[in-house]
């Protein structure tokens, strides 16, 4: 590099010839116009605008040149750097654009692509449906019971005051397990049960008893040999059906809404004296409120008392019973028993995540 000169310097500077900054600012266009990546593209600046670039170089020979050629000179040089220093800067920026696209596209998620899915089950609403009943029950202070699905002619008919030649234990309704002299019996209503809480329990007694029953039906809109009940039974000092109509009415409001009531008819079961239809005032009826026949129930009867060994001069109680499937049918619109049974999950989800 040449040292300052105030005066004047008769060596021309190769490197300020205006050919030479021209051919200089060409080159490097070509080559950033070439660049093909971000990495190409450093080592163009590298080369044509970095410290050892020809117009780098050229720049401080400007200090070597007369005062007079200086002004010309620089702004020579000056516009040669800008343009390369422009050209670069748009090519880093097309470059960069050009590699944020391509990520762009090849990061891609398609969220409109189906996945594989394991769809959830739901829970048969005549298990939420049980589960709420229980719920209105043990918030009054009753215990859930349960009983087995196989059960002894003793407690599904003899200790419920069912006597041998009663019309419901002919094979017409009841399921009978082998051996036929093995006393076996698929159970024909969860009333068993009530035997069993107060042949295990001491008094007082407040249970409720959800569970599968079985009768010997064909399985059509209105019928299934599989289905469920669930029983209620109260034994304590001064029972009366006062206290079972009031229960049954806080149930019917708990489940159907404040204008929900019940009504007893008179009626006949063996285990119950006296005994009564029990019917709901169903205030979402479709077509406006009516009657529907709800479930039976009763003051349990003395006899059924004594058969747990409960002294009935002391004690007295009260018990109902009904059908599950019937109350889903009617609180929900079905129309077909088969739905409840069949396990299709479309008829099951439709009944939502209600707990
Ligand atoms: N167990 C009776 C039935 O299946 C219903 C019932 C239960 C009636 C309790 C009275 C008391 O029909």
């Amino acid at each position: 590099m040449s040292a300052p000169n105030k005066s004047f310097d008769p060596v021309p500077v190769a490197a300020l010839q205006p050919d030479a900054i021209a051919a200089a600012v060409e080159q490097a266009l070509a080559e950033i116009a070439a660049a093909g990546s971000l990495d190409d593209l450093k080592a163009v600046r590298i080369t044509h605008a970095g410290e050892k670039s020809s117009l780098a170089l050229a720049n401080r020979e400007i200090g070597a040149l007369p005062p007079q050629a200086k002004a010309e000179a620089g702004q020579l040089v000056g516009r040669a750097r800008a343009d390369v220093k422009k050209a670069l800067e748009a090519r880093q920026a097309a470059l960069e654009d050009e590699r944020d696209a391509k990520a762009l596209s090849e990061e891609r998620v398609d969220v409109s692509l189906p996945w594989e899915r394991d769809p959830l089950g739901a829970r048969h609403p005549l298990s939420t449906i049980s589960d709420h009943i229980v719920d209105v029950f043990v918030a009054m202070g009753y215990e859930v019971a349960e009983g087995p699905e196989i059960e002894t002619e003793w407690h599904n008919f003899d200790a419920l005051n069912l006597a041998p030649d009663h019309p419901a234990r002919t094979m017409q309704d009841t399921f009978f397990v082998e051996a036929p002299d093995a006393g076996l019996v698929l159970r024909t209503h969860t009333s068993p049960v009530q035997i069993r809480s107060m042949l295990d329990r001491e008094v007082p007694i407040y249970v409720v008893c959800p569970g599968r029953v079985f009768r010997t039906d064909e399985l059509d809109a209105t019928h299934t040999p599989v289905f469920h009940q669930i029983e209620g039974l109260a034994v304590d000092v001064g029972i009366t059906m006062a206290d079972l109509k009031g229960t049954l009415d806080h149930f019917a409001i708990a489940m159907f809404g404040p204008d929900a009531k019940t009504r007893l008819r008179p009626s006949y079961f063996p285990f119950t004296e006296p005994s009564a239809e029990l019917d709901l005032w169903f205030p979402q009826a479709k077509g406006g409120p009516r009657w529907i026949e709800w479930g039976g129930c009763g003051m349990v009867n003395p006899r059924v008392l004594a058969a747990c060994g409960i002294d009935p001069d002391r004690y007295s109680g009260f018990a109902f019973g009904m059908g599950l499937e019937r109350t889903l049918m009617f609180r929900h619109g079905i129309t077909d028993m088969r739905d409840m049974v069949e396990g299709d999950v479309r008829f099951t989800a439709a009944f939502g995540s209600e707990l």
